[in-house]
């Protein structure tokens, strides 16, 4: 879509956008990540400043893509530095979406020191549980009306499809929008296309046709700004 032909449905207000992967450090030079290309993120805030609206861009570990245009970017590469920003961001926002790979665990302690191979037997990494941002977000609602939109990458197993898990996972966040999208075969992470379902807590389902991320995020602010108070 040309920008000029997009609607100026979000002027006025102010969009934060998670984007990107964490990196839970082990050491100075090692971390746990994960393969968040950040590009489904960049493509809702850009398009959102295209539409009108203010955006806030917390931004993790990405691949090699510069920032948008009109976008406050807060660079924000842990779980817990991007926590703090949400946050921040989110106490006048009208729209949270994380789109973020938030890592789930962190290292218990980061060494100061990189570790050494050594001679023996690798010690067993013991990790802590990180904050659920998004969990958070609607479990203390900072701003009553505020539309919050989580995503999940989800696989099928043998306990159900990703549809299955999609609904199940918002049920968990209590989030107003899911979006869901089915990962592995080359699926959603380091591609250029996505699709997957948009899910909302009133029940509502819709399909997310195989498009450009760019569309992919038209299609989400569609959904979002009709629940705007
Ligand atoms: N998320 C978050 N904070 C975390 C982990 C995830 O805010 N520590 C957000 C993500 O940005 C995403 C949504 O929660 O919008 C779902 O992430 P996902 O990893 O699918 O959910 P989890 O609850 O971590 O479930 P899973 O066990 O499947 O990883
Ligand atoms: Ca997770």
């Amino acid at each position: 879509e040309r920008p000029d032909a997009l609607p100026r449905d979000l002027e006025g207000r102010h969009v934060v956008v998670s984007a990107g992967g964490t990196r839970e450090a082990l050491d100075p030079v090692r971390f746990l990540g994960n393969r968040s290309s950040g590009r489904q993120g960049w493509a809702l805030a850009r398009v959102a400043a295209q539409r009108g609206a203010r955006v806030t861009l917390v931004a993790g570990h990405t691949a090699d893509l510069a920032a948008p245009a009109a976008v406050d970017v807060v660079p924000a590469g842990t779980a817990a530095a991007m926590e703090a920003a949400v946050r921040a961001a989110a106490a006048d926002a009208d729209v949270v979406v994380m789109a973020a790979a938030v890592a789930d665990f962190r290292p218990i302690a980061t060494a100061a020191d990189k570790i050494k191979r050594g001679g023996d037997e690798p010690a067993p990494l013991r990790l802590a549980q990180n904050p659920d941002i998004l969990a958070g977000l609607v479990h203390d609602s900072p701003r009553p009306g505020q539309v919050v939109v989580g995503f999940a990458a989800e696989t099928g197993d043998a306990d159900g499809d990703v549809l299955h898990h999609g609904r199940a996972k918002l049920a968990r966040k209590g989030c107003d929008l899911l979006v869901v999208n089915a990962v592995g075969d080359g699926k959603a992470f380091e591609t250029l296309d996505n699709a997957g379902w948009l899910l909302a807590r009133d029940g509502g389902e819709e399909e997310l046709p195989m498009g450009s991320k760019a569309l992919l995020a038209s299609r989400i602010w569609d959904a979002v700004t009709p629940r705007l108070p």
